[in-house]
């Protein structure tokens, strides 16, 4: 089989900063000497108030395990993101603005006014008793609001945790009470694809469950009509005691900037904690290196702000390099599939970064909407958050980006902090599907299950074998969880949870989790998350939960459910359990399958085998494999014989 390969197109060659040579001399000088390169590295992307002197203090190994990067210096992320750009391109746009319905007013915001904002949001945060070392919970729309929290809480040294605004009242009261939030900063509603997010409401169910919770600061976004109560606060009211001006705090390279929760493998998601200085530095040296990002160009991270994607491409990485970012409340497909390729024309996108499963969803509805569109603005193309298939790949490539635009295939995950493999435009030939090559200063190792390395062409567990400053520092508040969770199934290796393949060029190939995650457009999700919202229904006594291909989605989730003796299947109750797990978790919970099971296929120690009902659901009804460790094989006959289609 010959494999596609696209090369570096002669644009790209000549204006991208970093070539193939480039790429090669700056890959070898990180792994030769990482330290003095993590340091040049430092010291030319980031304003320190004190500069640091060491870079990696670092260990995997149990006995000494410790990840701290340019320990002894001192700075601010918000500073680094706001004030430093102000002399040069104090009058540029930092953040244009796209309203969710097209025919509303975009907002364009300099970097001054930027900095008035964000000053302005600090000291009202100061003023409700914010102070450094706090986490403070953001659930907010997709507005400018939300850019100038996460700020004003870096400003101040406090932790913000964003909440995505899709999640439910009892994942938000979840997420606010493992980190003791005091504060939640929300909006009256949320706009999306013509819909009203009620989240004010939520945060009043949330906060019920929350006893942490004593303020909650409203933004006013649609004017909607929402209960006051005596622990909330109107934004507009408070900003009228608030000053202009803000010192920023003085943080410790090391100290958090913020937390992120995400699923795992086990029922409760884990608070990703970044820290100020190695967060920061991954953010902007990756959004340089992949987006080859120039003064001028207007980026555009499609995705929200309550993910890792956001986090890094929307906020921290553009502002930190002084970029004009575009941030946009509504959906890529909404009014119609035309949408997406409208935002980039109006507001002359130079680098679109979204995720495979938006692309699936827009090639549905054929190239008549994108064609109906200039796009001559478009220049480079991202992609992240899961394998884009090769169908998808080169749609994007030929369709959208008329063959002219490369496409950059970033591999990383909330906990790296930013991109760790992707190819850079003007170094790297692409392979429609392939991550391609790892970005200087990621050492990835591909090993069997005996944690045994790999060399060459071959296929594994992805691991990096050492630390870069974007790592996770720990699990909020369980040290320990952090260690196991990524630090013992190869000891002194970094584990991933993703397979993935190497070819003969080096290129890495993601194959997709090896763990009980699943990932739905883009998004993760535990399957013990989902079937502990399961069995939390009066009548489910057991549930187990499985990915199975979806078109459009990437993996769609698949439930076998065993009831109680007195409760019996109906259409009723399918409906009923997939509400409730939308209920408990939020929208992208929806199940997509759900099949009634009277048993669950168990080893005769009573362990679920996941495997089989994993080929049930992807219709591979032929290929159970042995069965005869079951304690009642006849179980499988009848999940194989009830299968549902989704
Ligand atoms: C998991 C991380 C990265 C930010 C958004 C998702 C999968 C991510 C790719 C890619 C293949 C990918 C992996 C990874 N993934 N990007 N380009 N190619 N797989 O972050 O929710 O932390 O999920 O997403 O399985 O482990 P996340």
């Amino acid at each position: 089989m010959t494999e596609a390969v696209y090369p570096v197109p002669q644009d790209w060659a000549e204006r991208a900063r970093v070539d193939r040579a480039e790429y090669e001399r700056l890959y070898r000088e990180s792994v030769d000497d990482p330290d003095g390169f993590w340091l040049a590295r430092a010291r030319e992307r980031l304003d320190w108030i004190a500069e640091p002197t060491t870079a990696g203090d670092w260990s995997f190994d149990e006995a000494d395990f410790r990840v701290r990067w340019f320990a002894d210096g001192k700075l601010n992320a918000a500073y680094n993101c706001v004030d430093r750009h102000l002399k040069e391109r104090g009058h540029e746009t930092a953040i244009i603005w796209e309203p969710d319905e097209p025919s509303e007013e975009p907002r364009r915001i300099s970097y001054r006014e930027l900095h008035a904002e964000v000053c302005r949001f600090a000291n009202v945060l100061a003023r409700l008793g914010v102070a450094k070392g706090d986490r403070v919970t953001i659930y907010m729309p997709m507005i400018p609001e939300a850019a100038f929290a996460v700020l004003a809480c870096a400003r101040l040294g406090a932790i913000h945790s964003v909440v995505f605004g899709g999640f439910s009242a009892d994942a938000l009261a979840g997420r606010i009470e493992d980190c003791g939030s005091k504060i939640v900063v929300t909006a009256d509603e949320g706009r999306r694809g013509g819909k009203r997010i009620p989240l004010k409401r939520t945060v009043d169910q949330a906060a019920e469950k929350a006893p942490s919770l004593q303020t909650v600061l409203v933004v006013q976004a649609t004017g909607a009509d929402v209960p006051m109560g005596p622990r909330d606060r109107w934004y507009h009211q408070e900003l009228l005691q608030a000053d202009d001006d803000c010192v920023p705090a003085e943080m410790d390279a090391e100290d958090p900037l913020f937390i992120l929760y995400t699923s795992g493998s086990t029922g409760k998601p884990k608070g990703v904690l970044h820290t100020t200085a190695g967060y920061l530095l991954w953010a902007s040296y990756t959004h340089a290196l992949c987006f080859d990002y120039r003064p001028g160009d207007v980026f555009w991270c499609a995705a929200d702000i309550g993910w890792v994607t956001g986090h890094s491409y929307i906020l921290y990485g553009p502002l930190a390099n002084g970029a004009t970012t575009l941030m946009y409340e509504g959906l890529p497909n909404w009014p119609d599939a035309s949408r997406i390729w409208q935002v980039v024309d109006r507001h002359q996108v130079h680098t679109l970064f979204t995720a495979p499963t938006a692309l699936r969803a827009l090639m549905k509805e054929g190239d008549e909407p994108v064609l109906a569109t200039s796009r001559k603005s478009l220049r480079l193309l991202g992609t992240v958050g899961e394998p884009i298939n090769p169908e998808a790949w080169r749609w994007y490539h030929e369709v959208a980006g008329e063959g002219r635009c490369p496409i950059v295939d970033t591999w990383w995950q909330t906990e790296t902090g930013g991109a760790m493999i992707a190819p850079l435009p003007g170094a790297t030939d692409l392979k429609p599907g392939s991550a391609t090559k790892p970005l200087p200063g990621v050492r990835p190792v591909l090993v069997d299950e005996h944690g045994r390395e790999l060399e060459g062409e071959a296929s594994g567990n992805l691991c990096i074998a050492a630390s870069w400053p974007g790592q996770m520092r720990t699990v909020w508040g369980d040290h320990e969880r952090f260690f196991q969770t990524y630090f013992t199934t190869y000891p002194g290796m970094y584990f991933t949870g993703d397979g993935c393949r190497r070819d003969a060029d080096g290129y890495y190939w993601i194959t997709g989790r090896v763990d009980d995650v699943i990932n739905v457009s883009g998004h993760r999700l535990g399957t013990a998350e989902v079937e502990s919202a399961l069995v939390l229904h009066a009548q489910v006594a057991e549930a187990a939960v499985v990915g199975m291909p979806h078109d459009v989605k990437g993996q769609g989730i698949y439930a076998y459910v065993t009831l109680n003796a007195d409760a019996s299947p109906s259409e009723e109750l399918h409906g009923e359990l997939r509400a409730w797990v939308r209920r408990e978790i939020g929208p992208i919970a929806t199940l997509d399958a759900l099949q009634f099971a009277p048993a669950l296929p168990k080893t005769r120690s009573g362990k679920i085998m996941r495997r089989i009902l994993r080929k049930i659901a992807e219709g591979d009804t032929g290929g159970l494999g042995d069965t005869s460790t079951l304690a009642d094989p006849a179980v499988v006959d009848d999940l194989v014989a009830n299968r549902v289609r989704a």
